[in-house]
């Protein structure tokens, strides 16, 4: 891999931790149960991928990360909080995440319900503070809650549990769960820095779109990692999704359809970036990184 590329991605990463670190260091809960629960999943792991996009949207604006960092934070939070439910027994039943067990195998369900809930709160707190800055900071606020919640994220994994071993479901539905679980997110991740910096409505728009193929392009490899991924890489477990009869575009059209798919996601975030008028290069590496990545 290009090692610039790389560079860039590990200084984007380390500025998330920074300010990752800093929250940490200005909270604390109570009982202690909920604070190491917390503390838990949001520490050590995880690749930052949205915080990532986020602050290369915002340098290739020519913005700072700082002009982000809040929206970053509240981001990742609401990921994390996303994970810890997702791996709950009443929805994927997993016991691994981010190479270490789930937040429910070491705090228990409702520990691991109420950390979730803890996550998401403080994403909207931090939302409201950032919304101090300015009406630009209330868009993009508004439309982060609004792409995790019952239109986005939420109804993503919804239709994810709902067509677990149902019969009829096919394309369609396949196609709604993840445009819905994963993209909706990766979507704010992108289009968030344009909102703050009041970027033109077309500027916007060309990066929602980037955001969504993205996430098809990242939710089409993680269920070709489901099958061919290596534990160690993923710290998660592998041959879940066909072992819980999920609806997943392998199971619909098999592993070689499934990568055709992601090969046109990748082309149609190519075909994006070249239509902005700034310097893409990092966005199209890392669009191109995420088709080839292992973990
Ligand atoms: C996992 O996301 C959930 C999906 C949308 C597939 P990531 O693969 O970004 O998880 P972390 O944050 O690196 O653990
Ligand atoms: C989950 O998709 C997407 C979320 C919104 C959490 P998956 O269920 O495929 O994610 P993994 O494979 O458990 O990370
Ligand atoms: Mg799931
Ligand atoms: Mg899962
Ligand atoms: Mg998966």
């Amino acid at each position: 891999m290009d090692t610039a590329f790389r560079e860039q991605l590990n200084h984007y990463s380390e500025a998330f931790e920074k300010i990752l670190a800093e929250y940490l260091q200005s909270v604390r809960f109570r009982p202690d149960i909920l604070d190491e629960s917390v503390r838990y999943s949001l520490q050590n792991g995880g690749k930052r991928l949205r915080p990532a996009l986020m602050f290369a949207v915002a340098r290739m604006l020519g913005n700072r990360i700082e002009t982000v960092a809040p929206f970053a934070l509240a981001l990742e939070l609401i990921h994390t909080y996303s994970l810890i439910h997702d791996d709950l027994p009443a929805m994927d039943n997993d016991d691994f995440r981010r190479g270490k067990p789930s937040n429910h195998r070491v705090f228990g369900e409702g520990q691991a319900i109420l950390a979730g809930d803890a996550l998401l709160n403080e994403a909207y707190r931090l939302c409201f503070e950032a919304c101090t800055n300015g009406k630009t900071y209330i868009a993009a606020a508004e439309l982060l809650c609004k792409n995790a919640g019952p239109a986005g994220m939420i109804a993503g994994q919804a239709a994810d549990l709902y067509y677990q071993g149902r019969e009829n479901a096919g394309k369609c539905e396949a196609e709604f769960i993840v445009v819905h679980k994963t993209a909706m997110m990766i979507r704010s991740a992108v289009t968030v820095p344009a909102i703050v910096a009041d970027m033109d409505e077309n500027i916007v728009a060309l990066l929602d779109e980037f955001g969504k193929q993205f996430g098809i392009l990242f939710q089409l490899t993680d269920d070709m990692l489901d099958v061919t991924g290596d534990f160690e890489k993923l710290g998660k477990t592998v041959g879940k999704d066909a072992a819980e009869n999920k609806l997943s575009y392998v199971q619909l059209y098999g592993m070689e359809e499934c990568a055709a798919l992601a090969d046109r996601a990748l082309q149609l975030c190519e075909q994006v970036l070249h239509e902005l008028p700034y310097d893409a290069s990092f966005l199209l590496s890392l669009a191109r990184y995420v088709r080839w990545r292992e973990d």
